[in-house]
């Protein structure tokens, strides 16, 4: 069951949306070589607080922390470590999710750690964040959840990348997790419609390698099977009469 929202819920999930982008922007300022994954969850969880919104991800599904930080071949839900201490060349990506007055709102970054990041991986995080700009742009009354996949997919293959099949993102609103799934591939003009008031999350994974992903022995952290580095961003957007409206920026 799809839930469709009101004026005056957009505007509260707006607001929830605008905490994960502050937070998230200030959480990209303090990623440095020799940074822990550990440091960016507490600046991030007291930020949260600051903003009087309660974290998304810690206590779902008993996971542990505010964030997931996935670094290099790490698809996505990296578990935040002190022991994981980011070094000049990482990618890093940073996921966070509040809710503010009911309402959630979920995004995600990926970045470089220190200054020379190798020309393969900014293509790959390009690639990933136009991708997903791509995917936004489908979000228009009569174009369905297809077409938000398949501008994913052609997209990243045409570059030479692939995508995760094995993860999703989803509709989004009072629950972290609502209908519809909404996958990274697809057929033009197959599966859910888009109608007025939907809100989904967008998060395309990116591998420079082959799309297969494993979880590992934390049952969190998904990884690349053949070890190559990936990305992932996202976005929660809603459909309106005027097109896409992007709720996390
Ligand atoms: N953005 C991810 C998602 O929507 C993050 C969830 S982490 C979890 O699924 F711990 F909350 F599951
Ligand atoms: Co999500």
């Amino acid at each position: 069951m799809i839930n469709c929202k009101s004026q005056s819920e957009l505007a509260k999930m707006k607001r929830s949306g605008q905490i994960v982008r502050q937070v998230l922007d200030a959480v990209k300022a303090l990623v440095a070589p020799g940074v822990s994954t550990m440091d960016l969850e507490n600046a991030a969880e007291e930020k949260i607080r600051e903003f009087g919104a309660k974290p998304a991800f810690k206590g779902y599904c008993d996971y542990p922390c505010v964030l997931c930080t996935s670094v290099n071949n790490e698809i996505i839900h990296g578990i935040p470590s002190e022991k994981r201490v980011l070094k000049e060349g990482d990618i890093v990506s940073i996921d966070c999710g509040v809710v503010l007055d009911g309402y959630y709102g979920d995004s995600a970054i990926t970045v470089p750690v220190g200054k020379a990041i190798a020309p393969e991986l900014q293509k790959l995080l390009d690639v990933t964040e136009t991708s997903l700009k791509r995917a936004i742009a489908e979000v228009r009354l009569g174009k369905t959840v297809g077409d938000v996949g398949a501008a994913v997919q052609e997209y990243v293959e045409a570059n030479g990348f692939s995508v995760v099949r094995e993860f999703v993102g989803h509709g989004i609103g009072t629950r972290l997790h609502e209908d519809p799934q909404v996958p990274n591939f697809g057929t033009r003009g197959h599966g859910t419609r888009l109608r007025e008031g939907m809100v989904i999350a967008i998060e395309p994974m990116v591998n420079i390698g082959k799309p297969g992903a494993r979880v590992l022995d934390d049952k969190w952290t998904a990884v690349t099977e053949d070890g190559s580095y990936s990305a992932h961003f996202e976005h929660t957007v809603a459909v309106t009469r005027n097109g896409p409206l992007v709720l996390t920026e």
